[in-house]
C-alpha cells in the first residue's frame, strides 16, 4: 500500500484527479467510480480539469460500484443517478460508456451476475476509486462481507444506513438492500485509490492500513492488493500509527516510480 497523508480535502482531490488524469491520457481507461461525499472533490476538479485544460474521457468507460436495492435508476439519490450529476454528465463519456447496476431488476441476484460479467467484458476496472464507510465498508461491502466475494445483495448495517439518511428525506427512505461489487470484484481493479476524509474516518482508514486484514474491517482486504494507493487528509490520518514513515516515504518518492 501507498499511504499519502495531505494537508486537507483539496489536497486528497487534486492528487485524486492526477492519478485518474495521468491514466485516462495513456489510452482508452475503465474507471470505476464511488458515491459518497468523498469522492465529490475529485470529481469537481476533473470537470475543472475537463473544461479548461482540455481533460477528455471520450475513450474512457466507467463502471460504478454499487446501487440501492428499489430504486428507480431515475430517483435523485440512485447511485447511478447521483454518479451522473456529480460527475459523468459534466464530461465528454460517449454514450453508453457509463454503466451502472440496476437496482430495480426482476431478478436481482441475476443482474449481479451480469454486471460482474460486464465488467469483465469490459476487460476490467483500470483504476478504482473508493471511499470508506465509518465501520470499514467499500462499496457496501458490511462488515463480514467475505473477503472474495463477488458483486451481490447486501443488507445495510443501521450505522451505515444512518451514516447515509442525510441524503433523503428521512432514514424510512434508506433502502435496506443494496447490490454492490464484492469485495473478490474490487480486488480485480488494477489500481484500487482509497480515499478517507474527515476524523469521522481515521478508525476505519487505521483499521484498514495498519490492522489485520480481517472481514470485520471490509477495506482490509485492500492490503491483499499489489497496487493499493490511500489518500487521506490529516484528519482521517489522526489514528495512523506510522505517519511519519508515511510522509518520509512521500518524500523519498523517486521521480521515475508513478502512482
Ligand atoms: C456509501 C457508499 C460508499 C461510500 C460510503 C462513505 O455507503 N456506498 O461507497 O464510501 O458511503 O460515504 P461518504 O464518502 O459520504 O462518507
Amino acid at each position: 500500500m501507498e499511504i499519502i497523508v495531505l494537508p486537507d480535502a483539496d489536497a486528497v482531490a487534486n492528487a485524486a484527479a492526477g492519478i485518474i488524469q495521468a491514466r485516462v491520457e495513456r489510452g482508452p481507461a475503465v474507471l470505476g467510480l464511488a458515491t459518497g461525499s468523498t469522492p465529490l472533490g475529485t470529481y469537481r476538479e476533473l470537470i475543472r480539469r475537463h473544461r479548461e485544460e482540455g481533460l477528455s474521457f471520450a475513450d474512457a468507460q466507467a463502471f460504478t460500484l454499487d446501487e440501492y436495492l428499489g430504486l428507480p435508476a431515475d430517483h435523485p439519490e440512485s447511485y447511478r443517478s447521483v454518479i451522473r450529476r456529480e460527475f459523468t454528465d459534466s464530461v465528454d463519456f460517449a454514450d453508453g460508456a457509463v454503466r451502472s447496476i440496476d437496482g430495480q431488476a426482476e431478478d436481482p441476484e441475476q443482474e449481479a451476475l451480469r454486471y460482474d460479467a460486464e465488467i469483465a467484458a469490459a476487460g476490467g476496472v483500470d483504476v478504482q476509486l473508493l471511499g470508506i464507510g465509518t465501520d470499514g465498508h467499500i462499496g457496501f461491502n458490511e462488515p463480514m462481507s467475505s473477503l472474495a466475494s463477488r458483486t451481490r445483495i447486501k443488507t445495510l448495517t443501521e450505522q451505515t444506513r444512518r451514516d447515509n439518511a442525510r441524503f433523503f428525506p428521512s432514514i424510512d427512505e434508506v433502502p435496506h438492500h443494496v447490490i454492490t461489487q464484492g469485495l473478490g470484484t474490487i480486488r480485480e481493479a488494477r489500481h484500487l485509490l482509497l480515499l478517507g476524509l474527515g476524523e469521522p474516518k481515521a478508525l476505519a482508514i487505521a483499521a484498514a492500513v495498519e490492522g489485520p486484514i480481517a472481514a470485520n474491517c471490509p477495506a482490509s482486504a485492500l492490503q491483499l492488493h499489489p497496487h493499493t494507493t490511500v489518500l487521506v487528509d490529516a484528519a482521517a490520518a489522526s489514528r495512523l500509527e506510522h505517519t511519519e514513515y508515511y510522509q518520509y516515504t512521500h518524500a523519498q518518492k523517486p521521480a521515475w516510480q508513478r502512482y
